[in-house]
């Protein structure tokens, strides 16, 4: 059964899905986390949705949708909004999970330009050697729809991916992207999508194993790809 677009309003259902959570789309007060004016910041206080328009790149493949210049600034910069991403993470990402819990050190960017895709290939993180227990949070920075937003399977295992319902800043959607296929389609919308991603592991959900990220080929484990708060943060 599709869940796309459903509200979870008890934060304990989600956990009680995993490994299985299906696409869900919650809210957050985007005054509080104001991640557009600071992303927006790093490429001289653009017009997010307008970034790229005037640009043509070949179309991204798995291996180069990670390769542009908007990329490298976005994580040269990262530490500029690292505060604001970690208090985020600390209230936002706790609120879902509601136990102690690791998660990404540094957010996956992505761009979606005009013609062009973000993701190189429709997959699961599992396809990467992602571990099962992850919950991913996927966070748009701009109007995300149709054919600029990433699509996902309509129910565990149908492979027949659909797009996620329109989402804005103030959005995120939560999904279990280790066992959900996803990717997306050329953009059509004459609009730019950026967004960006992080996964969480519920601490009970937690176990060392030898995979590596595919593009920074970093373990995930806690130390490398993944991150604890102290527990002064009040999240361990
Ligand atoms: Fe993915």
């Amino acid at each position: 059964m599709s869940q796309l677009g459903s509200v979870v309003s008890s934060p304990a259902a989600l956990v009680d899905d995993l490994p299985t959570c299906p696409p869900a789309i919650h809210s957050y007060a985007l005054a509080e986390y104001d991640f557009v004016s600071a992303v927006s910041a790093i490429f001289g206080d653009a017009e997010l949705d307008r970034l790229g328009n005037e640009r043509r790149y070949e179309r991204f493949s798995r291996e180069s949708d990670q390769s542009t210049d908007f990329h490298g600034l976005f994580y040269r910069s990262f530490d500029a909004i690292r505060p604001l991403d970690h208090r985020f993470v600390a209230a936002v990402a706790a609120g879902v999970l509601g136990e102690p819990f690791c998660f990404q050190r540094v957010p996956t960017f992505r761009i979606h330009l005009p013609s062009n895709v973000a993701v190189g290939e429709f997959h699961t993180d599992g396809d990467y050697s992602h571990p099962v227990g992850e919950l991913n949070f996927w966070v748009p920075l701009t109007r995300a729809w149709e054919t600029n937003t990433i699509w996902v399977e309509t129910s565990l295992g149908k492979g027949d991916c659909a797009p996620i319902p329109r989402m804005a800043p103030g959005q995120y959607l939560t999904f279990d992207a280790v066992r959900w296929r996803h990717g997306n389609v050329p953009n059509e919308t004459g609009s730019t999508r950026m967004s960006f991603d992080f996964r969480c592991i519920p601490m009970s959900r937690y176990s060392e194993g030898d995979g590596r990220s595919v593009n920074t080929r970093q373990r995930f484990v806690i130390g490398d790809y993944f991150e604890t708060f102290p527990s002064h943060e009040g999240t361990a």
